[in-house]
């Protein structure tokens, strides 16, 4: 048995990264780290990096600077940087703050235990190598060596079933950072799944940059993500799917029926549009039209009347004049999402934008305002509209206050209500009695 380490990972960014982060734990478990919520009495200091937001990795190299005071206290602590981050500068980290011991990309999470030990011998490995091989079959290995069943998992998990994308979207970094799009084998996926299952875990999410244009190998030639879905629902213990994120042109027609006739598929569809004019649409390369969306979400809500929807919006994209904005509004007038994010376009060195006019920053500050307040008042009149339901909520953890527990309903809302600690990993009958900004408050009815 290795002697016992500490290890602190801070995690940037989207599902991708926080399951990522799990991964890496993981991975370095058999080499005796386990992992702290303080990054005082850590031994490894992981940066688990994101570089869809603006000035990505001048933030890291700002947070690398702070986290020297750590070493002066601490010198013998080693620093790592890992994600999307890690594989676009790569060596140049270790060149710019030479505190950094590994840099690690989104691809090579497996070799981990065989960097550190490179580490141990005074070298900065840094590997952002695209693999010829699968990593995920590593990570199946390495949990089946090193856990037992019948550990306590949270009751939801992410299960990344695709990764990297095709699409080129013009603002967009993930085909540069995360490479082709990738699908894992059928196969693997349903025997992760019941591993997980097998963990105590009733719902999971599956992951993947372009997760709807899934089209892994199954018994019976490739699988679309909605024939993968139909067979992970025949697993018993498993009460819950989720999909994210989707892009609109791969929402194929058996996808849109598993919404109507898939009960264990959840009634909530992350499916961002980006922005509501067909100018800005066509700048981007998103390849479809504000009109072909809507009647996309129309044949959605036909065969899931109650679907919660949610996207992703950019304002602010080059070009982008105030009449194309009124156009992102009326679209979301006429969608009314449930949930959204939205962010100011920002230039992401490589891609085709961003060699583009650049819209006024100050313009793209009150863009972003009136769209939030409007995306904000959908988002608000939806969840008041479910005080009084009784709704059926995935309880998952204590809440902050005591006796609290926080769990999900089936349209995604953190439902706050009291609980017992038995109840996690439950679905219960809450009937909700409030709303806050962001989260429902409920009491459970039977
Ligand atoms: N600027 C602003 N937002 C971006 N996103 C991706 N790239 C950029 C960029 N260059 C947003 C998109 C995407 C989400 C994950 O991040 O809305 O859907
Ligand atoms: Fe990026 Fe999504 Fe477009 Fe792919 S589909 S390029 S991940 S925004």
């Amino acid at each position: 048995m290795s002697e016992q380490k500490k290890l602190y990972i801070k995690t940037y960014g989207c599902q991708m990264n926080v399951y990522d982060s799990e991964r890496i734990s993981d991975a370095l478990a058999p080499e005796g780290y386990s992992v702290t919520t303080d990054e005082n009495e850590a031994d490894l200091v992981l940066l688990n990096t994101c570089h869809i937001r603006e000035k990505a990795a001048e933030k890291i190299y700002s947070e690398l600077g702070r986290m020297k005071q750590l070493k002066l206290k601490k010198p013998e602590m080693q620093f790592g940087v890992a994600g999307c981050v890690a594989q676009a500068e790569g060596q140049e980290i270790i060149n710019r703050q030479p505190m950094v011991d590994l840099v690690v990309g989104s691809q090579a999470y497996h070799n981990l235990p065989e960097m550190m030990r490179d580490v141990a011998k005074g070298q900065k490995p840094v590997d952002i190598d695209f693999p010829a091989e699968d990593k995920f079959d590593h990570i199946l290995r390495s949990k089946g060596k090193g856990k037992g069943k019948g550990k306590r998992k949270l009751p939801s998990a992410f299960l990344t079933v695709q990764e990297g994308c095709d699409k080129f979207c013009a603002f967009c970094v993930v085909p540069y950072t995360r490479g082709a799009e990738v699908s894992r084998p059928a196969q693997k996926i349903i025997d992760e799944a019941k591993h997980l299952v097998d963990q105590g875990v009733v719902e999971i999410n599956l992951l993947g940059q372009n997760v709807n244009a899934y089209h892994g190998q199954g018994v019976d030639g490739e699988w679309s993500l909605a024939r993968l879905i139909r067979e992970l629902a025949k697993i018993d213990e498993l009460k819950r799917i989720r999909f994210t994120t989707s892009h609109p042109n791969d929402m194929d027609d058996d996808l849109i029926a598993a919404h109507g006739d898939t009960e264990k598929l959840m009634p909530y569809l992350h499916l961002p549009v980006q922005a509501g004019s067909d100018r800005v649409l066509k700048a981007m390369n998103r390849k479809h039209t504000a009109e072909e969306y809507l009647k996309l979400i129309e044949r959605i809500r036909a065969a899931r009347k109650d679907i919660a929807l949610s996207g992703d919006f950019i304002v602010g994209f080059p070009g982008e004049t105030e009449a194309d904005f009124q156009d992102t509004l009326t679209l979301c007038e006429e969608v009314r999402y449930g949930q959204a994010y939205s962010f100011k376009y920002s230039t992401r060195p490589g891609t085709p934008a961003a060699e583009r006019d650049q819209v006024d920053e100050a313009e793209k500050a009150d863009r972003l305002k009136r769209l939030q307040t409007l995306l904000t008042k959908h988002q608000y009149e939806f969840q008041l509209s479910m005080v009084g339901k009784t709704l059926p909520v995935l309880l998952e953890k204590p809440a902050r206050d005591p006796g609290q527990f926080v769990g999900k309903s089936e349209y995604l809302h953190a439902v706050h209500m009291d609980a017992t600690p038995e109840q996690v990993g439950t679905i219960v009958q809450a009937k909700v009695t409030r709303t806050e900004r962001n989260s429902l408050g409920a009491e459970i009815v039977e």
